[in-house]
């Protein structure tokens, strides 16, 4: 065993070992506890649970202190290969698409201001009732899911509409445990971009919609402050802007 898996692994088994003396853990617990993984398992739930509960401690420590915009969890609802959309820019959706037609506007830079031409924009999220496309029921594959690419001045825009506040599913073995801990199992309404371009740190960010319930209480702790959007009422539905400032690649280490 490497000795970087002998020391994480120890320390969480160390944690764990301290979790059950400290609060007297009892053998009808270990027994539901191991029930519950099982179940987890069977359910599928492993990617939901981590990036629900763990992900974001990974994404501080990784990218707390990275230069430019901030970034937030991946979470389990990415596909790749979403169609890179054409002029008029509009996330591909039902034609009674329901929830508030909104569009979506900003500049991709580095750092110090600089526009990134052809810098790509990889954007997914939920219908108005908080359902993805590919994973729940409703949405038809590829729903609200495509690319766009800055133009020569950095600039992008796209045209969506308003997600609903998502929750995780109330009956599976992951909604069962934060119903048992007494915890709120909603995020709030939010969209998804991977925004990347050659020589820069693709970022891994959500948007969050300011009207939205669940800001302060996020299931998945992801929220932060300077992601939080202001859609206004422009030209029959809403609008907003948001600027995203890459920072450099990381040199890989010479071996
Ligand atoms: C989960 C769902 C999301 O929409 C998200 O952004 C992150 C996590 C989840 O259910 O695990
Ligand atoms: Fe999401």
């Amino acid at each position: 065993m490497s000795d970087r898996a002998n020391q994480v692994i120890s320390d969480i088994l160390r944690r764990i070992h301290e979790a059950i003396v400290e609060n007297d853990v009892t053998y009808e617990e270990y027994q539901a506890a191991k029930q519950w993984f099982i179940d987890v398992g069977e359910a599928g739930e492993w990617p939901l649970f981590g990036d629900v509960y763990i992900e974001h401690a990974v994404e501080e420590q990784a990218f707390g202190n990275r230069a430019g915009s901030q970034g937030t969890i991946l979470g389990p609802f990415h596909l790749p290969d979403a169609p890179l959309l054409d002029a008029p820019f509009e996330l591909p959706h039902r034609p009674d698409e329901p929830g508030d037609r909104t569009r979506v506007t900003g500049r991709v830079t580095d750092v110090d201001d600089n526009p990134l031409p052809n810098a790509n924009l990889d954007i997914w999220q939920a219908d108005a009732s908080g359902a993805y496309s590919g994973f729940m029921p409703g949405p038809p594959d590829g729903n609200l899911r495509g690319q766009v690419r800055t133009d020569a001045d950095g600039r992008y825009e796209y045209v969506t509409v308003i997600p609903g506040p998502y929750t995780i599913p109330l009956d599976g073995p992951t909604g069962r445990m934060t119903a048992a801990a007494d915890w709120s199992p909603w995020r709030p309404a939010h969209i998804h971009l991977i925004v990347s371009a050659e020589g820069y740190e693709p970022l891994v960010t959500q948007l969050f919609i300011d009207t939205s319930d669940h800001l302060d209480n996020d299931v998945a702790s992801a929220v932060k402050e300077e992601l939080i959007v202001h859609p206004e009422r422009a030209d029959g539905g809403l609008a907003f802007t948001y600027d995203f400032a890459l920072a450099p690649a990381r040199t890989p280490a010479v071996a």
